[in-house]
Parts: C-alpha cells; sequence; structure tokens
C-alpha cells in the first residue's frame, strides 16, 4: 500500500491551483493519507517499526518534495501565460488625447469677445415652432422670405421646425426679459440644403442682441468693428453692404476683408477681397412690439454670424463637410487648441 502510494506522488501533476491543494489535502495535510500512514505505525509489530518508521518519512519526503516541485511548475506556465499576453509590468500605452473641435474653439472665442463687452450668453430649443423662428420675427404669412431659408418640417405639422437661425432665441429673450437687453446665442441651425463643400444642411450660428433706449446704428458698427478686429486681428477691415431681412431694417451684410488672400485676390472671396461673415440691422419696430417692447421707448440691434465661415478663415478650412466627417486627420490638426 506504501509503494502504491509513493508510486501516486511520483506521477502527480497539477496544472491549476485547485489540483495544486488537492495534492496537498491528499498527501500533505494532517489528515492526508500520509498522515493515516503515521497513525497506524502505533500498531505495527516493535521489530518492523524502525524500518517501516524509515519507509513513511520517505514518502512524507517524497510529498514535500513533489509539492515544492508542483509549486514551480505552476509558477513558470503562470509567467509562459503571462508572456502571451505581453508584459503585464510593462507600463499602458499612452491612450491618445482628443482635440477640441475647431468649431468649438471658434465659438468660445466669438462669445468670449462678447461676454467682455458686456454681452451674456442666451440658450434655446433647436426644435422651434413657427412664431419663433418667423412669425414674430416679421415674416408675412406665405411670405417667400420663409423659402429662402429651406426650412425642415417636422412631420406634417407646419408649425414644428427646426430651427433656421437662431432669432428665435432673441424673440424669446425679448418676451421674457426687458430692456436693457445684451446677449448672444450661439446653437446649431438646420436649413434643407444639398450638402456640398460650400452648403450644408446643418451649421452654426452666434447671433446677438443689444436692446436699450437710443441704441443706433453707430453701436451696430461699432460692436462689429471691434469684433472683427478682435477676432482676425487690428488691420482687419469691415464693410456693411445694404441687404434685406424681414426682423430688421435697415439691414446690411458684414463683409470683412479677406484673411485667405489678404485682398490679392483667392476663390474664397471670388477675387473681391471681401468675404461675408453674416448679416445685421437695426431690430424692426414690428419686431420689438411683438415680444412687448415698446418701440417708442428702445431701439436696438441685431446680428448673426456663421461659425463655420469664421473657423474656414481663421483655419483656411475649404471643405464644409470636413467639419462633421470626424475624420481623425483632419482632427488632428487642432491638438494644439485649448
Ligand atoms: N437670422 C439671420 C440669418 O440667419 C441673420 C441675422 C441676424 C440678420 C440678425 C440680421 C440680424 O440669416
Amino acid at each position: 500500500k506504501v509503494d502504491e502510494i509513493l508510486a501516486e506522488i511520483e506521477s502527480a501533476n497539477a496544472s491549476s491551483q485547485d489540483e495544486l491543494e488537492q495534492f496537498r489535502m491528499r498527501f500533505i495535510s494532517k489528515k492526508s493519507v500520509v498522515g493515516e500512514l503515521f497513525a497506524g505505525l502505533k500498531d505495527v509489530p516493535n521489530d518492523q517499526k524502525k524500518a517501516y518508521g524509515m519507509k513513511l518519512n520517505e514518502v512524507k519526503q517524497a510529498a514535500q518534495n513533489k509539492f515544492k516541485e508542483l509549486i514551480d511548475a505552476l509558477e513558470s506556465s503562470g509567467s509562459e501565460g503571462a508572456e502571451q499576453h505581453g508584459d503585464l509590468s510593462l507600463p499602458p500605452a499612452g491612450v491618445g488625447l482628443g482635440s477640441m473641435h475647431p468649431l468649438t474653439y471658434v465659438r468660445n472665442q466669438i462669445i468670449q469677445i462678447f461676454e467682455r463687452i458686456g454681452f451674456n450668453v442666451s440658450d434655446g430649443p433647436e426644435i422651434e415652432d413657427d412664431f419663433h423662428n418667423f412669425t414674430a420675427l416679421n415674416f408675412p404669412e406665405n411670405h417667400p422670405a420663409r423659402e429662402m431659408q429651406d426650412t425642415f418640417f417636422i412631420e406634417r405639422n407646419p408649425d414644428i421646425l427646426l430651427r433656421t437661425h437662431t432669432s428665435g432665441v432673441q424673440v424669446r429673450l425679448m418676451t421674457n426679459q426687458k430692456p436693457p437687453l445684451r446677449s448672444i446665442m450661439p446653437g446649431r441651425v438646420y436649413r434643407n440644403e444639398a450638402i456640398s463643400a460650400r452648403a450644408h444642411c446643418v451649421f452654426h450660428q452666434v447671433e446677438g442682441i443689444y436692446v436699450d433706449k437710443n441704441v443706433s446704428f453707430v453701436d451696430l458698427k461699432q460692436t462689429l468693428y471691434h469684433f472683427a478686429k478682435e477676432m482676425f486681428g487690428k488691420d482687419t477691415k469691415v464693410r456693411f453692404r445694404p441687404s434685406y431681412f424681414p426682423f430688421t431694417e435697415p439691414s446690411a451684410e458684414i463683409d470683412i476683408s479677406c484673411q485667405i488672400c489678404k485682398g490679392d485676390g483667392c476663390q474664397l472671396c471670388k477675387y473681391t477681397g471681401w468675404v461675408e461673415i453674416g448679416g445685421s440691422g437695426m431690430v424692426d419696430p414690428n419686431v420689438l412690439a411683438n415680444c412687448d417692447i415698446d418701440p417708442e421707448e428702445y431701439t436696438g440691434f441685431a446680428f448673426g454670424m456663421g461659425v463655420e465661415r469664421i473657423t474656414q478663415l481663421k483655419f483656411r478650412v475649404n471643405d464644409l463637410r470636413l467639419y462633421t466627417e470626424n475624420d481623425v486627420r483632419f482632427l488632428q490638426q487642432f491638438k494644439t487648441l485649448h
């Protein structure tokens, strides 16, 4: 029997901690078969005790040696496993940090410039109703100006739409607060346009409004001059071109001197040296009245500009689609922005 146990010990294997523990229980612990053999020693006749005892010690020693061997084998196979998964003690490979989206950067810059001259930031819903997007802004019903905006209507209800500009936030602001009001409204807007390098169905605006007693066109011009020079540098020229918007009178388009060719002529400015960055004007008295502000007492100016266009001028992005494609080769170029 003792020889059988010895043979069992010699041939034992352990490929897991569980099996190692089983070996320990069976051959090493107090209640192991080896322990039982020792317990039986007292029943062995005296003349055989010595030889039998030596034999048992041999078995005990063999069990302990084997146990050590099994532990070592298991450990080294463990480190082989680690090799398969790479060296677990190495520091982890760096996770690439993302970069700020250029539109976010430029929007933040615009906000900072206006905040420094006393404008706060207002927000409103991207899903708008007809009243805030059109009617309160003096768009007559069935007026072609509504079509100018290529509106996305939601379902069949023509009253609910994706805002085509952030001017609806101006309406909300003027109906909820009384002048003096000085606020800008950055946000995403939607128009049903075919997507190309120069047009997109979703883009970003920052609009602004200033309503108080005696606000004049001079204030409008100075504010936008200030903005252009802060944004693009002291030498930037600004020009206003007469225009039409239902919600402003008079209205003007805002052009700045082309930042790409500096007047020498390029595709972006179509060889005119000027690039349009937005629209502006004095808030139409009808709009003030629609928002319960007395146009006899208050006047105001408003403006709106395209964040994509300003970003294009700052970073020479020549295709609007790049902003939304999330191509890392594009985004990585803005790593230094913060
Ligand atoms: N809401 C106009 C647009 O999206 C821009 C604008 C705002 C023009 C305020 C004048 C005054 O085209």
